[in-house]
Formats: C-alpha cells, structure tokens, sequence
C-alpha cells in the first residue's frame, strides 16, 4: 500500500519523506490556503516545491469547472513538474477532462467521489486515482470505509487499473482497515501516519529494557 501524506506544509511532508514511507502528496485549495499559499504564481511555485522534496506523485486540484478551463489549468499544472498528476473533481464535466487527460498520457486524481457510482465512472474514464472521502462520510453518519469495500470488489470484478486512494483519512484505524480490504493507496495528516508507530508496551518494553541495560552495566 503507498503512503500519501496529505497537506501543503512543507515541514511535515519533509517530516513524513524523512521517514522513508512516503510515496506521494496529496493537496487541494483548502489545504493551500491553511499554508497562507494563495495567488496562481505562489501556488504553482508551492508545487515545485512539494515535487522538489519527494520522489513521487503530487496531485494538484484545478480550480476551473468547465471542460475547457480544467484542460487549459490541467495542462499547465502537468508542464510544471513530471510528479503532477492533476486533480480533478467528480463532476460532468470533470469526466470529461479525465478522459481527455487519460488520452494524452496525463495522470489525474478524481477527487470529490462519495458513492460506488462515481468511482466506477472515473475508472471508464481512465483516472490513475480515485479519491473517495472516508472521513467526510464518516462525519455524516455513514460508513466510509463500507465505499472502500464496495470500489475494490467493483474494480476487481473488471481489472480496472484506477487505483483506489482512499482520502480524508482521519487516523490509524482506517489506515489499518484500507490495507485489510486493499485500497491501493491511503492519504492523511502526518498525525495519522505517525499514530501508526505507537503502542504503549512499546514504550514500556523500551524503557524496560534500557533501565535493566543501565542496571547491568554500571
Ligand atoms: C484528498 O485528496 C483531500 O485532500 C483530503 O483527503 C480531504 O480530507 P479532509 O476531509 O480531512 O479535508
């Protein structure tokens, strides 16, 4: 399973590539202006900047909605740096611009997917990623990590090669269960990815074995 890190804070994506786990970043507008990263010149160089400090993907979300803004932005945004895959959200005319991109050999992100439905047509329409919201569904009372189940069983029905890249992904529990049920990918806060190397007999073996270490040998 790769490991995404999701947000536009330089410190914590180096954070998370210092770790040696992470394959990718995922980013989109509300993250950017969390970051005070506002302005086309200042977001294009953030980009560079996230692709410059790791080696693989970096979805970065067009902001137009018509087909023709989401081609002419996509196309800018994947000339920026060879690590770009453009994102684009689940709307008609979203699909549109998955297909055009998927055409040329551009990789995109289909963000925005809530339902088995939209993740079925951003695999027709060729999108590298698909990007259901766990987290967002959990918010409103419905099973997120039930979508994951339903995409996997849909796409291994057919050998889609989209990949399933599961986001909004809260904590360690749904990073557990998307390598159980076998999302390709998992995007989250740095807090998520980090949960995952704590458990208090950790701590406690540890310090166990350094006090009876220091015991022995004084
Ligand atoms: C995905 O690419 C989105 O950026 C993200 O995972 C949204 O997560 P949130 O619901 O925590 O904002």
């Amino acid at each position: 399973m790769k490991f995404f890190i999701d947000t536009a804070n330089l410190k914590d994506i180096k954070e998370a590539n210092d770790l040696g786990i992470l394959d990718g970043v995922t980013t989109n507008p509300s993250l950017m202006v969390k970051e005070g990263i506002t302005g086309a010149n200042n977001i294009t160089a953030h980009y560079v900047k996230i692709c410059e400090l790791v080696n693989g993907d970096v979805s970065a979300e067009v902001i137009a909605t018509d087909l023709a803004g989401m081609i002419a932005e996509g196309e800018k945004l994947a000339a920026l740096h060879p690590q770009i895959v453009v994102k684009i959200p689940m709307i008609k005319e979203g699909i549109k611009a998955i297909k055009y991109f998927s055409d040329k050999g551009i990789k995109t992100n289909c963000t925005l997917v809530f339902s088995a439905g939209q993740a079925l047509l951003a695999a027709k329409a060729g999108a590298t990623y698909v990007s259901p919201f766990i987290g967002r569904l959990d918010d409103i009372s419905t099973d997120g990590m039930a979508l994951i189940d339903e995409i996997r069983l849909i796409y291994n029905n057919y050998g889609y090669k989209t990949q399933i890249l599961a986001a909004s992904v809260r904590h360690v529990m749904h990073i557990i269960n998307c390598a159980k049920i076998g999302a390709d990918v998992i995007t989250g806060p740095l807090s998520a990815i980090e949960g995952l190397l704590k458990h208090p007999l950790t701590d406690i073996g540890l310090a166990t074995f350094l006090s009876d270490y220091q015991k022995g040998n004084s």
